[in-house]
């Protein structure tokens, strides 16, 4: 069995418990969080588990083969650094950290511990988006002309992400929290990228993350990438990931839809594969097994945070 520990138990912590407890190999043997009263109610839900307010005693008082950190972002550095130096594989959340240094660092160090560091970009297991990776391999859209990332929320922060720190300058908005997952598909299927250009609105109080973000950036052909991101606006969120080439146009809306047409045609949905649906946790088995596996390691979490960084940084 593989011994899980789990530091972070709110939306997103949860939400992957039940992956955990479905898989036949993993058992969950120790959580933690700071919040006295969530983690018992966590615990209540779980057999046999130790619990910790302190992810530290957490890491010396438990036998571990992979902790999953789901903190806020502020506090992987911190967390998943007590992690690898204790040599324990590590699953984390995106963005890997708080700044690039931060996310270099971790790279290195988990590098040199020889230890597991993955980390969950749920994009490279869904039906819908591997669909949109498979067609654009296949030369579906032709030579690639532009890719767009329409990112629209009525408001922000959603409202089942409700949270002290999601809707903050520090650690939050939607280009860190919603743009990482498309910065790191962009590298993977279509290569490198840099920032050109950015205009970012924030409201008034200093403290709140952005409102509206038009960018420019650019692979290193110099194809151009284009960010349109707008919050407490009318109408619904839509989430809309295009590419744009000389032959049809695809896109992965919301997520999990695959919508496209031939240069000429109207846009339809096209329906995903699924048997190209897999799981994060399914490949972090396997990569703990030795087996090959689907892993997106430290080093493409310190290059997705560059491009992020670019974009949060001052203009
Ligand atoms: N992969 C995805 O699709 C996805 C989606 C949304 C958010 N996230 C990421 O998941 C992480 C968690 O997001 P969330 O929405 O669950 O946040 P959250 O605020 O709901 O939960 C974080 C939990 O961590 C606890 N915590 C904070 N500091 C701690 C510490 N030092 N030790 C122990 N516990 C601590 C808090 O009490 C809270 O329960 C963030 O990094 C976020 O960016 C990932």
């Amino acid at each position: 069995m593989i011994k899980v520990g789990i530091i972070g138990l709110g939306a997103i912590g949860q939400r992957l418990i039940p992956l955990f407890l479905n898989h036949p190999e993993i058992k969950i043997v120790a959580i933690c969080d700071s919040l006295n009263e969530r983690l018992n109610e966590i615990a209540n839900q779980l057999e046999n588990v130790h619990t910790f307010t302190n992810h530290k005693e957490m890491l010396s008082d438990s036998e571990l083969d992979l902790v999953y950190v789901t903190v806020p972002p502020k506090f992987h550095h911190t967390v998943v650094s007590d992690v690898i130096d204790k040599g324990i594989n590590v699953l984390c959340e995106k963005p890997l950290a708080n700044s690039t240094e931060e996310a270099l660092s971790l790279y290195h160090q988990a590098k040199e511990k020889g230890i597991l560091h993955a980390m969950n970009f749920p994009l490279n297991y869904n039906g819908g988006s591997k669909t949109f990776a498979a067609l654009i391999k296949d030369g579906y859209v032709g030579k690639l002309r532009r890719i767009e990332l329409k990112m629209h929320f009525p408001n922000w922060p959603r409202p089942w992400q409700q949270n002290e720190w999601v809707a903050t300058k520090e650690q939050g908005g939607y280009v860190l929290e919603v743009g990482v997952h498309f910065i790191q598909q962009i590298q993977k299927i279509f290569g490198d990228m840099k920032v050109i250009h950015k205009n970012i609105q924030y409201p008034e109080d200093p403290k709140a993350s952005e409102i509206g973000i038009i960018a420019n950036l650019e692979l290193s052909d110099k194809t151009p990438i284009l960010i349109n991101g707008l919050s407490q606006i009318a109408g619904i969120e839509e989430i809309k990931f295009t590419a744009y080439g000389t032959e049809g146009t695809l896109s992965l809306v919301n997520w999990a839809d695959v919508e496209g047409a031939k240069i000429g045609d109207p846009i339809q949905k096209i329906e995903t594969d699924d048997s190209l649906k897999d799981s994060l946790i399914n490949n972090v088995v396997k990569a703990l097994k030795g087996e090959e596996a689907i892993i997106i390691d430290f080093a493409k979490g310190y290059e997705a945070q560059v491009v992020l960084e670019a974009l949060r940084g001052e203009q």
